[in-house]
């Protein structure tokens, strides 16, 4: 099914990775989406030029902006595994403003239809760049880059922009 089909629905019931203290660590997605208004972005890989350089950089720049704006919780879901992640995210964001979560079983993209294939950039399967405005867990928000490598339309000012209508672009 395609994303737009899952806009007005609930988080799916999956588990993500997180390292702490060096043990890997399953986290229920609807637990954490539950009981506040969440900003996530989905990138495809950890380390990538727009990922590392643009996207992770401008949410940090402007956690607190979008914090006061009404997002309770800043997510960064990524298909890589949970030590990959915590090192990137400890680099990109000292201060911990974003929850960096690993969506390496893909369980969360595929519930989605939000997985890319990106074989001749020797990544395989991965996530599309998304993100995704939830209210208590209710997906109401959703915006998907044409490919992987844009970043025109799931920028902070994009969230900042959003109000709560269900769209999807
Ligand atoms: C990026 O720069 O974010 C990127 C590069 C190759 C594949 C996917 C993403």
């Amino acid at each position: 099914m395609k994303p737009e089909h899952f806009i007005g629905g609930q988080i799916p019931n999956i588990t993500f990775g997180l390292l702490k203290d060096g043990e890997i660590q399953a986290v229920d997605a609807q637990m954490v989406f539950s009981h506040r208004k969440v900003v996530a972005i989905g990138v495809p890989g950890a380390y990538t030029p727009v990922c590392t350089e643009q996207h992770i950089p401008d949410f940090v720049r402007n956690a607190t902006k979008l914090k006061r704006s009404g997002y309770d919780k800043l997510i960064c879901i990524a298909p890589n595994d949970p030590f990959v992640l915590e090192r990137w995210a400890r680099e990109l964001d000292p201060s911990g403003k974003i929850l960096f979560l690993s969506d390496g079983n893909l369980e969360f993209a595929r519930a989605l239809g939000l997985t890319a294939e990106l074989p001749s950039l020797f990544l395989g399967e991965r996530c599309e760049r998304f993100m995704m405005i939830t209210v208590n867990g209710k997906i109401q928000n959703l915006r998907v880059e044409p490919n992987v490598l844009t970043y025109s339309c799931t920028r902070s000012e994009d969230a900042l922009a959003a109000d709560d209508e269900v769209c999807l672009i």
